[in-house]
């Protein structure tokens, strides 16, 4: 009986980035480290990517503002909910939605998370959804705003950011547009640029705005920017240290998305995971900090008034699969007692 030489390779061990970026996974974790951002194809089976936009369509009609989804003259502030020109939607308890949920609890998703963190014990943010119609002549136009989700003060590889698209995203559907490979730029850019003196203010220093200098320093490190395109059902990935923005729709493609950000408990303390059990009894949204660095909880306006239509909880109560109760940090809790 002959022999057989077989060559095994391993993924390296530990997280993301911890054994520097020369490193092989060959699978999207190679795209992370080279340029910032991945896109994980068919995270969700696409057919269950529809249903989710439908329950989001479902949704938005049930609030029986006139809204259709048939019906484009009916994609107008009177007959939807609170959705700003960047396609968020910061009120009526969505970010516990049912959809929203189903997407957070999807096994691929979780696993893509698994892989980057090399860890099953993680948590999710009470993130936001993305609803994009095109043509909107309602509201103001959506401008770019560059920005990394990450304070300049604290460098290194520290957040993975996603969505899961849900929609066919097209070239000109509107979307996220990402630096590719400014991630691995981050500390030089902002050792040179400390003492900008024209800062874009930020209401949190887990956020910096790039400036038209900063873009023109981008630029000249040869850095691309990427418009991603997605399949319904698949997760996108990036970097928090990844430049980005999201663009609206240039066709009749209507842009949905659910944000979708895991990181590990151990990076959480306990007084972050009472906070986040708390806006989780409470059906409250946070920002795509997994750890609850920030509870959302602000007043949604219908013509200047507080929305009649703003709600504090779903319209279901939350249904969470074991691992997905996991992910809202209370049984870790739990154990920490
Ligand atoms: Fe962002």
């Amino acid at each position: 009986m002959g022999s057989t030489t077989e060559t095994v390779t391993t993924a390296p061990s530990g997280r993301l980035f911890s054994k520097g970026t020369d490193v092989k996974y060959g699978d999207f974790r190679d795209d992370l480290l080279q340029n910032g951002f991945a896109v994980v194809k068919g995270a969700v089976p696409r057919e269950r990517a529809l249903k989710y936009a439908d329950g989001i369509y479902e949704w938005l009609e049930g609030f029986n503002l006139g809204f259709k989804r048939d019906d484009p003259s009916t994609i107008h502030k009177d007959h939807l909910p609170d959705i700003n020109e960047k396609g968020m939607c910061l009120g009526y308890a969505v970010s516990h939605e049912s959809f929203t949920w189903g997407v957070r609890q999807e096994p691929n998703v979780i696993e893509a998370f698994e892989k980057v963190y090399d860890t099953p014990d993680l948590i999710v943010s009470f993130d936001s959804i993305g609803i994009g119609f095109p043509n909107r002549k309602d509201i103001q136009p959506n401008k770019p705003w560059p920005h990394q989700d990450q304070d300049p003060e604290k460098p290194g590889f520290r957040c993975l950011q996603g969505l899961v698209n849900l929609l066919p995203n097209g070239p000109k559907d509107g979307g996220l547009i990402v630096c590719k490979g400014a991630h691995l730029l981050s500390e030089e850019f902002h050792e040179e640029f400390k003492n900008e003196e024209e800062k874009i203010w930020s209401w949190t220093k887990e956020w910096y705005g790039f400036t038209e200098k900063g873009l023109k320093w981008l630029e000249k490190k040869g850095c691309e920017w990427i418009k991603i395109e997605a399949e319904p059902g698949d997760l996108l990935l990036w970097d928090s240290r990844t430049p980005h923005y999201n663009v609206s729709s240039e066709t009749n493609q209507p842009r949905f998305c659910v944000y979708t950000c895991f990181m590990p408990v151990a990076d959480a303390t306990k007084e972050q995971l009472l906070i986040k059990k708390k806006a989780f009894e409470e059906t409250k949204m946070t920002t795509h900090w997994p750890n609850a660095m920030h509870v959302v909880d602000l007043p949604v306006y219908r013509n200047g008034e507080a929305d009649p239509y703003q709600r504090s909880s779903p319209r279901e109560p939350v249904q969470l699969s074991d691992r997905g109760f996991k992910l809202t940090g209370i049984p870790y809790l739990e154990q920490m007692a």
